[in-house]
């Protein structure tokens, strides 16, 4: 080993894509991340980093409350940019898209989601440029049958690229 940092060995690791949702008072916003996975099974547990200069980390640090809806393979790229490359300061993404609240109050985007989970804050790691969100599963719910979205299908079928706020987006 050289003790280089070679780009491709991390672009091995493999991960789907989901929006996390969360809430402030009456308003509601989400991302798309490609950071979600399983930490513990009981109570079943999850965790996603979030950049810190996200609307999104804003409103999950002051509701203590994320909700996760696992994307379709079929999610247009239109939508994947919705939810991925505009911020909701700017923009209401909630607008004429399908969704529905959890048993906390969190809104969860139902649409292009073949399941939805809500959880609830247990504890974060600050992580430079982003916080690691663990979260206890309060509730979730199986909408439909179908193949979810992962990284690589993102990239190789949809062409798409990682904004820089993603925890992979690398220099070139
Ligand atoms: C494929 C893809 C993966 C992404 N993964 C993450 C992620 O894991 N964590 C993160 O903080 N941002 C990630 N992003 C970037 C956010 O979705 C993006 O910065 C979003 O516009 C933030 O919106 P907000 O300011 O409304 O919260 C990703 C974007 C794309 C397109």
């Amino acid at each position: 080993m050289s003790g280089k940092i070679d780009p491709e060995a991390l672009r091995n690791l493999s991960s789907g894509l989901y929006i996390v949702t969360s809430h402030f008072k009456n308003k509601t916003n989400g991302q798309i991340v490609n950071t979600v996975m399983q930490v513990a099974g009981d109570p079943p547990c999850v965790a996603t980093s979030i950049n810190k200069k996200n609307l999104t980390h804003d409103y999950i640090t002051k509701s203590g409350m994320f909700a996760i809806s696992v994307l379709a393979e079929s999610t247009p790229m239109k939508f994947i940019g919705r939810f991925g490359f505009r911020s909701g300061r700017d923009i209401d993404k909630f607008d004429q898209v399908s969704h529905k609240k959890g048993v906390y109050n969190s809104p969860m985007i139902t649409e292009h989601t073949l399941a939805v989970l809500e959880a609830k804050v247990r504890d974060q790691v600050d992580v430079v440029t982003h916080t690691v969100f663990i979260g206890e599963v309060v509730c979730s719910e199986f909408l439909r049958e179908g193949r979810p979205l992962t990284y690589a299908w993102y990239h190789e079928e949809l062409k798409g690229k990682s904004p820089k706020t993603a925890p992979t987006y690398m220099k070139p």
